[in-house]
């Protein structure tokens, strides 16, 4: 059942938690959110992390723009200890919309340039972030001249409505290809870590789930084949690009049929992703950040929300189901694996409570970091805030309202339309104008 946050006080919200059934950790003491971490060498200075949020605003050539900067450089003054950069294609062929960021051998110097610049920024308060990029395929959301043009690792009667182009194994090992080009200007442009996009319904994730895929040697119902592309892209940039941390965002369960981590009914079951994870930390992989969902088929999953998009369908779940569904499963796969990083997703929905559940995940195991993404559009210097005051802002929250979701989904530059006004709810304004 859908319902809008209104509760203003801890109390209120926490008799709407246990009103459902549900238990939420919760804390006034929000000092483990400034627990520092380490990792092959790098000292996390806390347990925030900026979430990968497209923006829909890079120049022609896949350069980051001047409102790529601006968004890059409000995350490095707001202190987090990661900024996990949005996701960036490995190719042309493989942007989400003309206007998504392409990293490629002639425009290296431009992502340099932005890294510099987001250092220096971090740097005035001391901070010194961990830079992790998200490289992508788009698969089967593929839009490079803003329409659709899917390409798929197998079908899914629910998410193919006309029959997509199916890519050949020979398609894939190019597409590894472009990874390696993409993940070799990736470490010469100065990041420290490469995320290989394993969720949300893009090509990694359609090929964990691709078990229609025949005589392949990358699909099919035996689970180590539909691991290997993700598994030997790792191995690759191991060997070749030594140096840079590999590392993945993925969904440990789409939430639909014919997805992974699902059973045959669409409905949870995590037996494949923790094979996966079992075969990820034998590769010494220590950071993992988590998501579910996808927001082509089931937005509330991945992100929560008070208001759908217009048209959109009201979900039969209340929005804190979906965070202490995303909070459980988390902290399942931390138990399991504590020698792991893990990153959890889905918050902003808790607004001004964010700090004082994601201090409790943090204390009590349940993952590692918390992750940010509308919070980080709208109120990137929470973090900073929490820092110096002690306290969110309630004026500064976001409150999940889809404005951000509805300027990508037509092709706007995506960033806070209520808490970025001037730029993005003009933006808005101009969306609406334009009958969209
Ligand atoms: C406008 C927009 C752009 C997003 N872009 C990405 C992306 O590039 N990569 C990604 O993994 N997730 C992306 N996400 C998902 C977020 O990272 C995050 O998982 C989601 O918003 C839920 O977290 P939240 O409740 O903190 O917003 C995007 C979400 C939104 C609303
Ligand atoms: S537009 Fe702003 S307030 Fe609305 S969901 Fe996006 S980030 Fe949150």
């Amino acid at each position: 059942m859908q319902e809008r946050f209104r509760y203003k006080t801890r109390d209120e919200l926490l008799e709407r938690v246990h009103s459902l059934g549900l238990e939420m950790p919760f804390d006034d003491d929000i000092s483990p959110l400034f627990y520092p971490a380490s990792l092959n060498g790098f000292n996390i200075p806390n347990r925030f992390v900026v979430q990968p949020m497209e923006g829909y605003d890079s120049e022609k050539d896949g350069s980051p723009s001047g409102l790529t900067k601006r968004r890059y450089i409000r995350y490095a003054t707001g202190n987090s200890g990661i900024l996990w950069y949005e996701a960036v294609a490995v190719s042309p062929d493989g942007r989400s919309n003309p206007r998504q960021l392409w990293i490629n051998i002639n425009n290296v110097k431009n992502f340099a340039v932005l890294n510099e610049e987001v250092r220096k920024s971090a740097a005035i308060d001391q901070i010194s972030p961990l830079l992790v990029v998200q490289l992508t395929h788009s698969g089967r959301y593929s839009k490079p001249e803003g329409k659709s043009k899917p390409v798929v690792a197998g079908l899914n009667a629910i998410l193919d409505k006309e029959p997509p182009y199916i890519l050949s194994d020979d398609d894939l090992k190019k597409i590894q290809d472009q990874y390696l080009v993409a993940a070799k200007s990736v470490f010469k442009s100065g990041f420290d870590a490469i995320d290989l996009k394993a969720c949300h319904g893009y090509l990694i994730i359609d090929l964990l789930a691709a078990r229609s895929r025949r005589n392949s040697i990358y699909g099919g119902e035996d689970y180590s084949k539909r691991f290997r592309f993700l598994l030997e892209t790792i191995d690759r940039i191991k060997s070749e690009v030594p140096g840079i941390i590999v590392t993945t965002r993925l969904n440990i369960s789409d939430l639909y049929e014919g997805g992974f981590g699902v059973n045959r009914f669409g409905e949870i079951d995590y037996t494949e992703p923790l094979l996966l994870i079992e075969e990820l930390k034998s590769r010494g992989i220590k950071l993992i950040n988590l998501s579910m969902g996808s927001p082509y088929y089931n937005p509330h999953v991945t992100r929560p929300y008070d208001n759908p998009l217009p048209g959109q369908k009201v979900p039969g779940e209340h929005p804190l189901e979906g965070v202490m569904k995303m909070i459980n499963g988390t902290s399942l796969f931390q138990k399991k694996f504590p020698e792991i990083y893990f990153v959890g997703s889905a918050y902003s929905y808790l607004r001004q409570f964010i700090p004082n559940v994601g201090a409790s995940v943090i204390k009590n195991g349940g993952a590692s970091f918390i992750g940010l993404g509308r919070s980080s559009f709208a109120y990137p210097s929470l973090p900073h805030d929490l820092f110096k005051d002690g306290k969110a802002d309630p004026s500064k929250v976001c409150i999940t309202c889809s404005g951000c979701t509805r300027l990508i989904r037509n092709l706007r530059p995506g960033g806070c339309v209520i808490r970025d006004r001037e730029i993005y709810g003009n933006e808005l304004k101009k969306l609406i104008a334009d009958g969209e």
